[in-house]
């Protein structure tokens, strides 16, 4: 009887219809990377890892002194380390996820549909270590410091911490993929995984929305802070690890000035801002933007 089962968060049947939709959604469209893409398909050589606007070093003097070979390395390692950041977040959302759905009421669309999120993950990490292979480029990691970070937090982060910080990472990616899915001189591996991404991703951030919004219905004015600034720890650590310094080591630049070029770029910094519209507009719909917060998000140009 679904009585028996704890019902959790203060979930209601409208709220179950939300992930019913999902569901259906995912029953129609679902992608398998291994048959959607041509892995066999050669690179070719002028075709950069994602649109040369999206390079950190995109606009800077550094940029203009830089080779077309060099551009194309940079970009491709650029993606690369994204990817790589892609697939440490997807093992942290996946704990998270099956943690929070910890017997609850296998019969629930919320289950299952958090389930299958679950499974797309496995199929997206997937997806990114084989077009990583492909391009040629070594797993890059976070440090040992953020690595213990992620760690941390995915041991302690529930209810909308979690999703907070899941929205965060999908948010961010989505904005790019979808620029790098359209780019004529952006390699097919990329404009195709992309695609499979963003269609998705699309229903994982559905979910996350939902997620959040259940667990704010009746949170204090204290937990609603804690979360906030929470998720805009994780946001913090999200943006400062997408790009790994190597990536200007393997373009053959001078790490340091690469560095101080892309963290002063105006260009980034708008770029930053625009993708990140979306995701501040729903955190301030839903408490989640304080003052200290947006100290956070402004510190790393979100806001
Ligand atoms: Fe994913
Ligand atoms: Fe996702």
């Amino acid at each position: 009887m679904a009585l028996t089962w704890q019902a959790g968060h203060g979930h209601t049947k409208a709220d179950d219809d939300v992930s019913k939709r999902l569901l259906e959604s995912a029953a129609t469209l679902s992608y398998d990377p291994s048959a959607e893409i041509d892995w066999d398909a050669p690179l070719p050589d002028d075709h950069f890892g994602l649109n040369p606007e999206w390079s950190t070093l995109y606009g800077t003097r550094l940029w203009d002194g830089m080779t077309e070979r060099q551009r194309v390395t940079l970009t491709r390692h650029e993606v690369c380390s994204i990817m790589y950041t892609g697939i440490w977040f997807e093992t942290i959302l996946q704990q998270m996820v099956l943690r929070d759905q910890y017997l609850k009421n296998p019969a629930s669309a919320e289950f299952q549909f958090a389930l299958t999120e679950i499974a797309d993950e496995c199929r997206h990490s997937i997806m990114f270590a084989r077009a990583c292979a492909k391009m040629g480029v070594p797993a890059y990691r976070p440090n040992k410091l953020i690595a213990q970070a992620g760690r941390a937090f995915k041991a302690v982060a529930r209810g909308e911490l979690a999703y907070g910080g899941i929205l965060v990472a999908e948010e961010v990616l989505d904005v790019m993929q979808r620029d790098w899915m359209r780019g004529e001189n952006v390699l097919e591996i990329v404009r195709g995984t992309s695609r499979i991404h963003v269609l998705e991703e699309s229903r994982h951030m559905k979910f996350a929305r939902q997620e959040i919004r259940e667990r704010m219905r009746h949170a204090s004015p204290a937990r609603r802070r804690a979360s906030a600034t929470g998720i805009a720890m994780g946001a913090y650590i999200i943006v400062t690890s997408m790009i790994h310094p190597g990536v200007y080591q393997a373009a053959g630049l001078d790490v340091q000035r690469a560095l101080d070029e892309a963290r002063a770029s105006e260009h980034r910094k708008t770029m930053m801002r625009t993708s990140s519209r979306h995701l501040m507009a729903f955190l301030a719909e839903t408490g989640l933007l304080t003052s200290r917060s947006a100290a956070v998000y402004r510190k790393v140009n979100m806001l």
